[in-house]
């Protein structure tokens, strides 16, 4: 088996997390099968750049992390990825922002990670960089002469032609994309915009999987990413979950709630959902008091100024809403700016009759897979999720609304209140089979099999 090299910004330690997000599990697993490493930032920074690699290992699981210093986390991390590329492929070019020197560090700290994995790398290692803070890694890794099977996955929407033109220096930046051998997206949607880029302002063309640009060809494909859903259902039930069930249950007093999860960011509709959820308490005064909406929304990217801007605005919403509504023993929104661990996590997310998911865009969201599998099947509670949501792709018996619309959102709200059982069950499991067939393993596997079949130069077919 090749060894798989996994670059990213943040590496997952498996010893240290206990806590470890579905991909960090995926990649793991492979990186511990083929004594691989994982590559990327440690997250600390020092005063001056060194470029030494700290060197650990975690449950069989190697890393290899850098220091950054505190331009290329304001220039790289706060700046090109979050401030420029992360809006713009959200969809907010009302929020990027275009600076020369984000660029300038972007491409300095891409540089640092080639630096630093290039002496790391072995003629049959297989190479998988993950997301928008690293596409230009790959171009980079060749210009130092490794001619690997190398992949790329982008975890965030890619966005329409007529959007991403906007970005200083565009072509520059897909170009980088043809290093590398396969591409993948979550969707079809995402795919398709990426092939349109190509064709209309590159000149490539499309056949297929197959994407040409000049002498390069690679394949582009969607492969949606799923979670460990066994795990998850599991985890649903054990004790920590349990004990979290009865806790949230008990205050609920016979209340139903609906859940929202998302870190603090703009782009999860986490202000439109206050307003639809304002609107049906507006709407159906007859379900005050018999319904709490619990919001676990973690601070995320502080230093950004425009998630701020949002974490003081719904800071304000929240506190206009449950002023208006609340009674003495009832508060209709518990926002919560904290996170849990995963199994916590899955116990509240058993106790909630209605799991609200309203991104504006999103690359994927795994919360609405782990939503589902962490009911119980013999009483599911209902998935409302946002259209936008790369996940609404695969979780067709959600029901699908538009974030932006609070009607939409009220109806909906109602309509799953109302659900009757049978019902609730039938669109439970149709989602369960594809939350279980299309799972954190298939992902991985079906992408690194592209990956493994590709022909080196030189390379004889057997
Ligand atoms: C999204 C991105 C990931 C990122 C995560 C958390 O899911 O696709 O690459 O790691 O958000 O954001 P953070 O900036 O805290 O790493």
């Amino acid at each position: 088996m090749s060894r798989l090299i996994v670059i990213s910004n943040r590496v997952s330690r498996p010893g240290k997390a206990g806590n470890q997000g579905g991909l960090a599990v995926a990649l793991s697993q492979a990186l511990r099968e083929s004594r691989g490493i994982w590559v990327g930032w440690s997250g600390e920074v020092t005063e001056n750049f060194t470029g030494q690699i700290g060197f650990a290992e975690d449950d069989g699981v190697k890393t290899a992390t850098i220091d950054l210093e505190e331009q290329d986390v304001d220039e790289y991390y706060n700046g090109y990825a979050n401030k420029t590329l992360w809006p713009l492929f959200h969809f907010r070019i009302d929020l990027a922002e275009y600076e020369r020197d984000f660029e300038g560090g972007y491409n300095r700290v891409n540089q640092r990670f080639a630096d630093t994995t290039s002496p790391l790398i072995e003629p049959e290692d297989i190479i998988w960089v993950q997301d928008y803070h690293m596409i230009p890694l790959g171009r980079m890794l060749r210009d130092r002469g490794h001619d690997n099977r190398m992949g790329f996955f982008l975890h965030i929407p890619w966005p329409p032609t007529r959007l991403l033109v906007s970005l200083p220096h565009h072509t520059k930046l897909v170009e980088a994309l043809f290093a590398y051998d396969v591409v993948g997206f979550h969707t079809e949607e995402w795919l398709e915009s990426f092939r349109h880029y190509v064709e209309r302002e590159m000149g490539g063309s499309v056949n297929g999987d197959l994407v040409t640009l000049g002498d390069r060809t690679i394949q582009a494909i969607a492969c949606p990413i799923g979670i460990n859903a066994q795990a998850f259902a599991t985890a649903a039930v054990s004790e920590a979950a349990s004990d979290m069930y009865e806790k949230v249950r008990r205050s609920l007093q016979d209340r139903a709630m609906i859940v929202g999860v998302d870190r603090l960011d703009y782009s999860k509709g986490l202000e439109e959902r206050f307003n639809g959820y304002a609107r049906f308490l507006k709407d159906h005064a007859e379900h005050h008091r018999n319904v709490v909406l619990t919001q676990i929304a973690p601070p995320s990217r502080g230093e950004v100024e425009s998630y701020q801007q949002i974490r003081a605005t719904l800071d304000a919403l929240a506190g206009r809403i449950n002023g208006e509504y609340s009674d003495v023993d009832w508060t209709p929104i518990r926002y919560v700016n904290q996170g849990y661990p995963r199994d916590k996590l899955a116990g509240i997310y058993r106790a909630a009759k209605i799991g609200l998911v309203t991104p504006l865009r999103d690359g994927m969201n795994l919360v609405a897979k782990e939503y589902v599998a962490a009911q119980n099947p013999e009483d599911p509670g209902v998935l409302i999720l946002s259209r936008f949501a790369g996940a609404a792709q695969q979780l067709k018996d959600a029901l699908l609304i538009n974030p932006y619309s609070p009607e939409e959102m009220s109806d909906a709200i109602t309509r799953a209140l109302a659900m009757p059982l049978d019902e609730r069950k039938r669109r439970w499991r149709a989602m369960m089979d594809s939350v279980e067939q299309q799972d954190i393993s298939w992902w991985r596997q079906r992408f690194t099999e592209r990956l493994m079949a590709v022909q080196r130069k030189g390379e004889v077919k057997t």
